[in-house]
């Protein structure tokens, strides 16, 4: 269990970095005024909080007591903070982090977590990881518009809070990645 337990540590700081830089890049893209750019790194940034109650969940069930995030995981909001750049980049930025986690970080760790008979590591590694294909999609698809200088029509934008699936304009009957039903989809205002 003691690779996983090390894995899931990793997860927590990759999340948590992710979740305070997509809250930075999104009030860059507010002062750029690109709203709707601005609009989905919240979302995505609320996603990944998601994932961090996931994989919070998973430690204190391994773990046998309850953890709490700050305990384990610091982030050098300073650094951080310094290589904030343009919209344009923090796009490409957010999606290099995407892939990463979805094609190799998660892939690995799901590998090892079955190893070592964690069902509940597993599962939250590898709905992270399915969602974490999406969050890169739809960066993707605003950076395009962004350089093809589109036009953004302004959507809504929902989280599963269950997985951290983001769906726009509609919410599904049920999420293509945890099966719940949409009553567990939030609204990103
Ligand atoms: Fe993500
Ligand atoms: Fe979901």
């Amino acid at each position: 269990m003691s690779k996983t337990i090390e894995n899931l540590k990793e997860a927590l700081h990759g999340e948590s970095l992710a979740k305070f830089k997509y809250e930075l890049y999104s009030d860059k893209a507010e002062q750029e005024n690109l709203l709707e750019i601005a609009n989905l790194f919240r979302a995505i940034a609320f996603a990944e909080s998601i994932h961090i109650k996931n994989h919070l969940r998973a430690l204190s069930v391994i773990l046998g007591s309850e953890i709490i995030l700050e305990d384990i995981i610091s982030i050098d909001k300073k650094e951080v903070k310094s290589k904030i750049s343009s919209t344009n980049k923090n796009l490409k930025d957010a999606i290099n982090g995407e892939i990463y986690e979805t094609k190799k970080m998660y892939k690995n760790f799901e590998k090892y977590a079955k190893k070592e008979n964690s069902d509940v590591a597993e599962l939250s590694f590898s709905l992270a990881r399915e969602a974490e294909g999406i969050h890169a999609e739809l960066f993707s698809n605003y950076l395009s518009k962004l350089q093809d200088n589109e036009n953004f029509d302004s959507v809504n934008i929902y989280v599963c809070q269950i997985c951290g699936n983001v769906e726009l304009m509609t919410v599904p009957t049920t999420c293509p990645v945890c099966d719940h039903n949409d009553k567990f989809f939030k609204k990103v205002e």
